[in-house]
């Protein structure tokens, strides 16, 4: 096994534990996604995809929403807790240097992007929790919460890519219909 592959397996293991249930699928469906928005994406990208949410998985070491004023501050805290989690997973497998740091570098920006390269991952991020996430976060929480959640997530997608989740079957008709209500909404 090669010391990508050992990070990759390592990432799989945690995740496949995480009390968040979309967690595992959410991990795979952000890679997924990362690749069709760019089908020759490198493999540090792949990595992040991957285990961009890792600290959410580890119980003991996440961070929580209630400790933090702003959600951003919080969606902050989280980018960083995981890329600390993955740069030490990294350290296990042997990574060099410069590829933990890229690795790092992108996890610790998945929320806000910035770069070429980390908007990418921000992208697949934002499409796939419309794609897999939502119902999940819906059943957790109130209509308004979820309501202000999709905003927020719709609010960080370019242009090019609002219009995706009109194909997601919820399956859900009170779901569907605050969807439709916050692409209305934002486009105000
Ligand atoms: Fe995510």
């Amino acid at each position: 096994m090669d010391n990508i592959d050992c990070v990759k397996k390592k990432i799989e293991e945690i995740i496949k534990k995480s009390p968040v249930p979309e967690d595992p699928v959410h991990s795979k469906n952000t890679l997924e996604w990362l690749l069709k928005l760019k089908p020759d994406v490198d493999e540090a990208l792949k990595v992040a995809a991957l285990g961009h949410d890792i600290e959410r998985a580890i119980e003991e070491r996440k961070v929580g929403r209630e400790d933090y004023k702003y959600y951003d501050e919080f969606k902050d805290a989280h980018a960083l807790n995981s890329a600390k989690i993955l740069a030490e997973i990294m350290k296990e497998c042997n990574i060099s240097k410069k590829l933990t740091d890229d690795i790092f570098f992108l996890v610790c920006h998945h929320e806000r992007g910035g770069t070429r390269r980390v908007d990418i991952l921000r992208d697949a991020d934002s499409i796939s929790f419309f794609h897999v996430n939502l119902p999940y976060y819906f059943i957790r929480n109130s209509v308004e919460e979820t309501k202000k959640r999709c905003l927020w997530g719709y609010r960080k997608l370019p242009d090019n890519l609002k219009r995706v989740m009109i194909d997601f079957d919820y399956q859900n008709k009170e779901l569907e219909s605050l969807v439709r209500a916050c692409i209305g909404e934002s486009e105000q």
